[in-house]
């Protein structure tokens, strides 16, 4: 089949995911949870509003893709960038099994506790929750008096009063008052902070120094509402003929991350992979990740949340890795030569800057470690199984890159075929700047992948 292009959507054929509505010049209307919405999960949708992951997609959207997949009760689905598992949620919906892989190490422990059942014999959440609010309220006066020691970025977000309040939460859950709901406590209070926070602290930048009145001002009512959600949502999920589901903390290219899952055994994948443009997905879960203590640092940031995380950034990239990384391009056949002229193109515009930016490093490692996630995603599926990934394409410094035509290119050279490759909406440019003029028209597309026999 000949490759499709944008302006060239896949009219007969299979299905389209959203066959009643009509295609209007070439471009598929996004599904309604998308509209108005800049990025993030759904913060309404079950499961989606336990925490607004800013790379998450909408799971309406992420259903009607599934269907697309037509496939059988209990069959897999695999997501190699799982993140908050919204691709886990709507196939365990639709009663198919789900296997994802995730680097962010406390996104994936999001995405493992929203495929888990429910915990059993024990005392309801929001029972427990009350007990944790009196005592955090309770200790609110003692908790005030330590708040000095608590992180930098974590003091100036936080008026003093609600920052004991979240504080004393915190310490009472993580010694462990929530009981068998020690995780759905700490999500509830994880969602609760960017909710009662006084200064900007929007996706995906926290900006601690930019006050902003608090779109909730009480932190315990909004996290006794929270723990609601989470509550309601996992009484939601049958206990009985459960298929399995899973999310490992990992990193997608290597064969490790895979192991559980026999070659051949999955039957479809929906994922959506870092894009190109400069996202830093560590970064933007900073006020998290120093409130809970997972880190403590900067170097921390990047050995412990970064480690596994492909690169997609110009902070995460490196001469030696680019090297490596253009000389192992090659084995992808004709895409390589692609690649190295964008590379040179950034390279050039790099230099003609006083300060220029690694854009030129970036982009070969970014490829690179794509194919080695499809290397493992075409061991993992079954031959004729559809793999359908949403990505946008990006323009930096005004030199365009073709992410998701280049990433059904190598699919191609490692055991796919490539079906469809549609325009799904117009996008901004991330990778913008003041000094950057770019008259390229960015856009979100959708590419359907086929495992070859
Ligand atoms: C566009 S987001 C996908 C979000 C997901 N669809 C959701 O609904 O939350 C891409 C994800 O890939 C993850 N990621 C980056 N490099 C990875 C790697 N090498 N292996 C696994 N996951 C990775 C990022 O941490 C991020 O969560």
């Amino acid at each position: 089949m000949p490759m499709l292009t944008p302006d060239k959507p896949y009219q007969d054929g299979l299905p389209l995911p959203f066959a009643a509505t009509p295609i209007a010049d070439g471009v598929l209307p996004l599904p309604a949870s998308g509209r108005g919405r800049k990025h993030g999960t759904s913060s309404t949708e079950p499961f989606d509003r336990w925490f607004r992951y800013p790379a998450g997609f909408a799971s309406d959207y992420v259903t009607s893709l599934l269907a697309h997949l037509e496939l059988s009760p209990g069959e897999l689905v695999v997501d190699p960038f799982a993140g908050s598992a919204v691709t886990g949620t709507a196939a365990r919906q639709a009663g198919l099994s789900f296997f994802g892989v995730e680097a962010h190490p406390v996104i994936a422990e999001l995405g493992q506790l929203k495929l888990q059942a429910a915990p059993q014999n024990t005392r309801p959440f929001p029972e427990v929750v009350k007990d944790l609010i009196a005592a955090a309220d309770s200790q609110a006066h003692t908790a005030e008096s330590r708040l000095d020691d608590e992180p930098d970025l974590v003091k100036r977000c936080f008026s003093r009063p609600v920052l004991a309040r979240l504080t004393s939460l915190r310490d009472l859950v993580k010694r462990g008052a929530a009981e068998e709901w020690h995780l759905h406590a700490k999500w509830a209070l994880l969602g609760t902070l960017r909710d009662v926070a006084s200064a900007r602290v929007g996706w995906p930048y926290q900006r601690p120094g930019s006050e902003r009145k608090p779109v909730y001002t009480d932190p315990l009512a909004r996290f006794l509402k929270r723990a609601t959600w989470i509550y309601e949502d996992v009484q939601r999920v049958s206990t009985t003929a459960r298929v399995p589901l899973s999310v490992v903390h990992g990193d997608s290219r290597s064969a490790d991350s895979w192991s559980s899952i026999p070659e051949g055994s999955a039957h479809g994948c929906v994922s959506s992979p870092p894009y190109l443009n400069n996202f830093d997905y560590a970064d933007a879960t900073r006020l998290e990740l120093y409130f809970w203590g997972e880190i403590s640092s900067w170097a921390e940031m990047c050995t412990s949340v970064r480690a596994d995380m492909l690169t997609a950034t110009t902070q995460q990239s490196s001469v030696g890795a680019a090297m490596n990384a253009r000389s192992a391009l090659q084995s992808f056949g004709a895409i390589n030569r692609t690649i190295e002229d964008i590379v040179d193109k950034l390279a050039a515009e790099r230099t003609a800057r006083r300060r220029g930016k690694e854009y030129d490093r970036v982009v070969p490692d970014y490829f690179l470690a794509i194919g080695q996630v499809l290397q493992q995603l075409a061991r993992a599926m079954h031959p004729g199984a559809s793999a359908i990934w949403l990505v946008g394409d990006s323009a930096p410094y005004g030199v365009y890159v073709d992410t998701p035509g280049i990433i059904s290119e190598i699919a191609q050279a490692v055991g796919f075929s490539s079906e469809k490759d549609v325009v799904l909406r117009r996008r901004g440019q991330r990778w913008a700047s003041n000094t950057t003029r770019h008259d390229v028209d960015l856009s979100e597309r959708m590419i359907v992948l086929r495992r070859m026999s």
